[in-house]
């Protein structure tokens, strides 16, 4: 069995759900933590012991770290590109937050470097693991919804419930990043319609809503893009022909769980539709049925904890304000997901937000350094989730004008494919 050492950059909030993870995989053979702030290191190891070594910076890293392998890449989503692109250049596999980058030229470089050295690059897409993603791509790919016409997806992460998590790290300046335009973390949004049809954006337009809160977010001269607009809808041509509407809001009165999710997929012979926790799958005419025909899914795309609480009569009194962590609808596993493929240890994972996906995503990673194979979410894939958003923000600034979207095609055919049979040493 072939282990990997691995260092976790940036001890933020997020990283802190993988550590447990990255330590307990079978293929690590030792973890290492680096951040600019000493204490949060130092905490770190506190709660979750078992680190072997610790780096003052990413530099520090590049500089003695040279016997690490992979990188996991957890500062904030405006730094990632650089950082990745260092990281490639010094030989290491690196896994990143979301997103990609910002910047189209990057997003490209990114790519050039991953086909030079066939190292394993990955964004942590949390969506692609997102039980509505998983059943539309079954359903998708069984051929139940026939050939895409039309889709909606979303991101909300309202201004007034998020913005501390853009001062806990952002020091004094933090609203002048807080203020990044909404399409500039579309990651989530259109990953769910793109992973699903595999398709991509060809042209976007897109409008912006104009924000005139006082906290002074958002405006000319108020942030670092000079951006207006807290939130941002575009229109999306595919290459297939169908058209994706995508939502990016800042602004906006839902405390929706998940904040991430597909409000429909339309295919010529069927369809999903999802609201809040109802979800259905609908034959059309076209697929055979003598009427429209409707199946109540929501067992398999809701999570099991969900199910079983729903079903007990225990949703009545829930109130996320009071108790977080029992919210019960994107926290844990949901019926589609595989957790054969999993390692042992991660089948137990605690139900952890964003549908229990992180245990996905260290998988993947190391299913694809372990092989050489290419993982979902790789460098191609992630381009495609990024740049139709940066366009469409561009649109945006002008009054919605269509804008062709740049693609830098698939990945090399004959990269081949990571797939997920169980593995016998997960077993130990
Ligand atoms: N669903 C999702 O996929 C999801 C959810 C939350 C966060 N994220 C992403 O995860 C990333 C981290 O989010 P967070 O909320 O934990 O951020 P955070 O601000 O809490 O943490 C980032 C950390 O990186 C450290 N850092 C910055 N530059 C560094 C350097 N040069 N060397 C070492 N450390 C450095 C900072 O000191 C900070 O502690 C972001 O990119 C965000 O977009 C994704």
């Amino acid at each position: 069995m072939k282990k990997f050492k691995v260092c976790i950059i940036g001890m933020g909030e997020f990283s802190d759900f993988f550590i447990p993870l990255f330590k307990s995989h079978p293929n690590v053979s030792e973890v290492s933590i680096c951040d600019l702030i000493p204490e949060r290191c130092d905490a770190a190891i506190k709660k979750h012991g078992g680190i072997t070594r610790v780096f003052k910076s990413f530099e520090d890293l590049l500089e003695n770290g040279k016997d690490i392998e992979c990188i996991a890449l957890f500062t904030q989503r405006h730094l990632h590109g650089p950082m990745v692109i260092d990281a490639l250049k010094a030989g290491k596999h690196v896994f990143s937050a979301v997103p990609m980058s910002t910047s189209i030229e990057e997003c490209q470089k990114i790519i050039e470097l991953v086909k030079e050295t066939r190292l394993t690059y990955m964004t942590g897409e949390t969506c692609y693991y997102f039980p509505c993603a998983i059943y539309c791509r079954n359903v998708y790919n069984e051929g139940k919804l026939g050939k895409f016409v039309y889709g909606e997806s979303q991101y909300y992460h309202d201004m007034e419930c998020f913005s501390y998590a853009f001062a806990h790290s952002g020091g004094d300046n933090w609203k002048r990043v807080a203020g990044i335009p909404p399409m500039y973390y579309s990651t989530h949004s259109i990953s769910m319609i793109v992973s699903v049809i595999n398709e991509y954006a060809t042209k976007v337009s897109c409008m912006g809503y104009r924000d005139n809160h006082e906290d002074g977010i958002f405006g000319v001269g108020k942030n670092n893009w000079d951006n207006p607009f807290s939130n941002e809808t575009a229109l999306m041509q595919m290459s297939g022909g169908g058209i994706a509407r995508i939502n990016e809001f800042r602004r906006v009165g839902t405390g929706h769980k998940p904040s991430s999710y597909i409000t429909c997929l339309y295919g010529d012979k069927g369809a999903y539709e999802g609201s809040v926790t109802q979800h259905v799958l609908i034959k059309g005419v076209a697929a055979g049925a003598d009427s429209t025909h409707i199946d109540y899914v929501s067992d398999l795309v809701n999570t099991k904890h969900y199910v079983e609480e729903q079903k007990a009569g225990a949703l009545g009194g829930f109130n996320i304000h009071e108790d977080p962590i029992s919210e019960p609808s994107h926290r844990g596993f949901a019926a589609v997901h595989d957790l054969s493929r999993l390692p042992k240890s991660f089948r137990d994972a605690p139900h952890t937000v964003h549908y229990n996906s992180h245990p996905y995503l260290v998988d993947d990673f190391f299913r694809a350094v372990v092989t050489g194979k290419l993982p979902p979410n790789n460098a191609w894939d992630s381009a495609r989730y990024m740049i139709p958003g940066i366009i469409a923000h561009e649109s945006a600034l002008r009054d919605g004008l269509p804008m062709d979207v740049p693609d830098f095609g698939d990945a090399p055919a004959n990269w081949e494919k990571l797939t997920f049979e169980p593995i016998d040493y997960y077993e130990e």
